[in-house]
């Protein structure tokens, strides 16, 4: 017998406490005016100093989760955590995470790391959901943990970097459920952006073939979704945008979404039957009937008329959970999750009651999967869903709390970044005071590249 409801039980998201305004980065870099704020749809980028690593962004999430949400160490029987962002190579971060349960004498907690790009929190929530629905679980949480620092070498790629971590409970009777028999994936072999160079922070980036894949996925996750569904369901409707309140997306930049939502309105457009009411709403794209998938990545016309007609759609099912990625921009594994948080925050908890919730994650390399998520309907003081969703009310304020830094100033912190990628002794020379409260930072690394943290 599986255990009932397995899913999201809590939720804790850290940014770090700066950021640079991208209309200031689009003069900075001599770009015209709105290429990043109306071109990509980005608004802030929040960046790491000296004093945070993946490690530190671990660190402060764990320990932010388990104190909010009042989890005691032994109530986790599985830890793992997704990131793209490598120092250690061999040793995970999980390893390092263990310092918070160790001296509680809590070493039995099974889960490792995963990587593929910003896939790995995905494929690492898969196994957290897996485990609870497992022979081996043992009735404890497990907890998830997704983290990066997204930086860019100079050039066109920079303004869709970001940063920062999002811990994710998962266990039985939860208020955010995932739908069982339900995910599809896409996974091929890309050289659309990957990290080869080990001396480098910087990936190695082909922008056009990046989207180009992100796009050709979600045609593909989405297809075999339905398909899933239909099969499950037997004869029932098909399924369509209209299945779902709320659609989140992996989000390097918000207009990327934007346009992944019109996307998957015409697949829904070229699945119609020819004698349905789908046909009379999107009657005026009839022209584009006989088009394949595969051919439309880059077709203007396409993305015009079909970016008009999902317009009202995305504002309602997908606009309220861009809020942190306009914010912070891509913070790689995290990004999706930031989505769900995002979307808890910006709407009234009745509205929120028995949403059904589409999933897409998606990391370059590449590894993509569909799923949906089933919010409950106790919304109840009191209830899963609403202790969630109060245990979340720091997150607009500490937003608007972070401090903003000139573009001349980020990139001299990228440069000496840089510099120090791989130097020994290191210790850090940014200020600490103005780092959130709770927040892990660097103190030194040794001669032997071992690390120390403390905590504000
Ligand atoms: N006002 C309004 N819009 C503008 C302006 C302006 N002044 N100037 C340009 N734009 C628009 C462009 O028309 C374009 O819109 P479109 O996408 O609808 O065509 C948009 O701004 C971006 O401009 P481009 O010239 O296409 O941008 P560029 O090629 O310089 O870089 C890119 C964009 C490729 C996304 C780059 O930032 C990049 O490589 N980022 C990293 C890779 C990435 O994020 N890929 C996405 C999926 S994979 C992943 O998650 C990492």
């Amino acid at each position: 017998m599986w255990p009932k409801d397995v899913g999201i039980r809590a939720l804790e998201v850290y940014f770090p406490a700066q950021y640079v305004e991208q209309t200031d980065l689009e003069a900075f870099d001599g770009v015209s005016a709105g290429k990043y704020t109306i071109g990509l749809g980005q608004s802030r980028m929040g960046f790491c100093n000296d004093r945070e690593d993946i490690n530190s962004l671990c660190l402060t999430v764990t320990q932010r989760l388990l104190e909010r949400h009042g989890i005691e160490p032994r109530e986790i029987g599985r830890l793992e955590v997704g990131t793209e962002t490598i120092i250690d190579k061999s040793k995970s971060v999980k390893s390092v995470l263990m310092q918070l349960f160790e001296p509680y004498g809590c070493t039995d907690i099974e889960g490792a790391d995963t990587t593929n790009a910003c896939y790995g929190g995905t494929a690492a929530l898969f196994n957290a959901v897996s485990w609870v629905e497992s022979s081996s679980w043992d009735g404890r949480f497990a907890l998830v943990v997704a983290a990066d620092s997204a930086v860019y070498a100079e050039g066109s790629a920079r303004p869709t970097g970001g940063a920062g971590a999002i811990a994710i409970l998962v266990g039985p009777e939860a208020p955010l459920v995932f739908d069982r028999g339900l995910r599809a994936s896409c996974m091929r072999h890309a050289y659309d952006f990957y990290k080869p160079d080990l001396r480098s922070l910087y990936p190695v980036v082909d922008g056009k073939l990046s989207i180009k894949c992100y796009l050709s996925a979600l045609d593909s996750c989405y297809q075999v979704y339905c398909d899933k569904v239909q099969k499950k369901g037997g004869d029932k409707q098909p399924v369509t945008l209209a299945s779902f309140d709320a659609f989140l997306f992996h989000s390097p930049y918000c207009k990327l979404v934007q346009k992944s939502f019109s996307r998957l309105a015409f697949v829904d457009f070229l699945n119609a039957p020819k004698d349905q009411a789908l046909e009379e709403r999107y009657k005026d794209a009839a022209r584009f009937h006989a088009a394949k998938l595969e051919d439309t990545y880059f077709d203007r016309d396409i993305e015009k008329a079909f970016m008009q007609l999902s317009k009202a759609d995305f504002e309602r099912k997908t606009r309220p959970s861009l809020l942190i990625a306009n914010q912070v921009g891509n913070m790689y594994t995290p990004s999706v999750y930031s989505g769900l948080v995002s979307l808890l925050i910006s709407k009234p908890i009745g509205e929120l009651a028995g949403n059904k919730i589409g999933v897409f994650s998606y990391g370059s390399g590449l590894c993509s999967s569909m799923y949906s998520l089933t919010v409950t309907r106790d919304t109840q003081d009191g209830s899963g869903l609403s202790k969630i969703i109060a245990a979340l009310s720091y997150v607009k304020p500490q937003l608007e709390g972070r401090h903003c830094v000139s573009p001349a100033d980020y990139t001299r912190v990228l440069t000496l970044r840089e510099e120090n990628c791989h130097v020994v002794p290191f210790t850090p020379e940014s200020s600490i005071d103005d780092l959130f409260p709770g927040t892990y930072y660097l103190v030194q690394i040794d001669e032997k590249y071992r690390r120390t943290y403390k905590r504000v």
